[in-house]
């Protein structure tokens, strides 16, 4: 993981994305800092998706309970491939919709640049190319993937303005790229590209039919999936993501000493004695800089090939709540 604290700069809030103010929210970006920029459908709320700590802050900002994967945005198509696996349908799709309103849900390469936190420990990464030419510049000097939401808090509606923004996350937001107001007004559409035939995740400003023309074929919804008789697994829709990475040693929560032949996930500094393999979420007890460890340290300490995880407690203040979801939910798993 790279960096450590957020850049300190106290901006001003919003700025004009003019050539000036779309260098310094790139910039700004890969510092590690958050940024609200335009995009054709909602604004979003932008970090490096390649450090752990900027893509904590996302969840910290928003406020959101539990940690859903979020979309990584990159300037043009070809940036894909160092992402994840392109199949034929991803290619067919692409080239039609992007730029534009359409996410693709695709494999991610197993040692992709991409923080395990972003995509929820998940092994799929949703992308997307978006149309607006602010978003599109900016993502161009960035020079990483930028993981975004919408840019509003948990539970509130999506902001099609900067001053949306603005009224929403208050200084919770340290930049807003003013971009005007977002004309699509309604999140883009994800679909599911993993297989021969697309599966239609959210509906979005490109319809089911729009899609249909491109492929030639059918378009599926979950709903068929779960019906049966695509012959592929159903695969996991948003908001339905709560059971993914469960790790295959037995999690055991709420640990305050460690027992031989166990692994250890630690948190704070007052950690009990212990020789087996052990990582610490945070050593100086920042919920930030333990979300951005979970996912990751949770595969390694399971590449460790112990039966059980033990996990000291983390208080649920701030991000703590959302990381106890995903505890709790590796615990009670399977
Ligand atoms: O229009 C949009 O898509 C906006 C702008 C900012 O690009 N972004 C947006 O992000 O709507 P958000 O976080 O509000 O919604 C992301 C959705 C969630 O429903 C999430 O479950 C789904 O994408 N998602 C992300 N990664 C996924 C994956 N690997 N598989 C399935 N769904 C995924
Ligand atoms: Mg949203």
């Amino acid at each position: 993981m790279r960096g450590g604290q957020f850049p300190e700069t106290k901006a001003e809030m919003i700025i004009a994305a003019d050539t000036d103010g779309i260098a310094r929210a790139a910039r700004y970006l890969a510092q590690g800092g958050l940024v609200a920029f335009p995009t054709e459908t909602v604004y979003g709320l932008g970090a490096d998706a390649t450090n752990g700590f900027a893509v904590a802050g996302i969840f910290a900002a928003k406020g959101r309970p539990a940690f859903n994967p979020l979309i990584i945005h990159v300037p043009e198509a070809a940036a894909v491939r160092h992402l994840a696996e392109v199949t034929p349908l991803a290619q067919k799709l692409a080239a039609a919709f992007w730029p534009g309103p359409m996410t693709l849900v695709l494999k991610a390469l197993p040692n992709g640049p991409v923080e395990p936190l972003a995509l929820a420990g998940l092994d799929t990464i949703a992308l997307r190319v978006p149309s607006h030419p602010v978003a599109l510049a900016m993502l161009r000097a960035a020079r990483v993937p930028v993981a975004a939401p919408s840019a509003n808090r948990s539970g509130h509606v999506s902001p099609t303005s900067a001053q949306h923004v603005a009224d929403d996350l208050g200084e919770r937001v340290p930049m807003v790229l003013d971009g005007g107001a977002s004309d699509v007004g309604l999140e883009s559409t994800i679909v599911d590209a993993t297989g021969d035939v697309p599966v239609l995740l959210r509906p979005g400003a490109i319809t089911r039919e729009d899609i249909a023309r491109v492929t030639g074929g059918a378009v599926l919804t979950v709903e068929d999936l779960k019906r049966g008789g695509a012959g592929q697994d159903a695969p996991t829709a948003p908001g339905q993501l709560e059971s993914h990475y469960a790790p295959r040693a037995r999690v055991r929560l709420n640990a305050r000493d460690v027992m031989p032949g166990e692994a250890l996930l630690a948190f704070g500094a007052d950690v009990p004695k212990h020789t087996g393999p052990m990582l610490n979420l945070s050593h100086s007890g920042d919920a930030v800089e333990a979300a951005a460890n979970l996912f990751g340290h949770l595969r390694a300490l399971d590449r460790a090939d112990v039966m059980v995880i033990a996990v000291m407690p983390v208080p649920y203040e701030g991000l703590g709540e959302a990381i106890n979801d995903r505890l709790g939910r590796a615990a009670a798993a399977r």
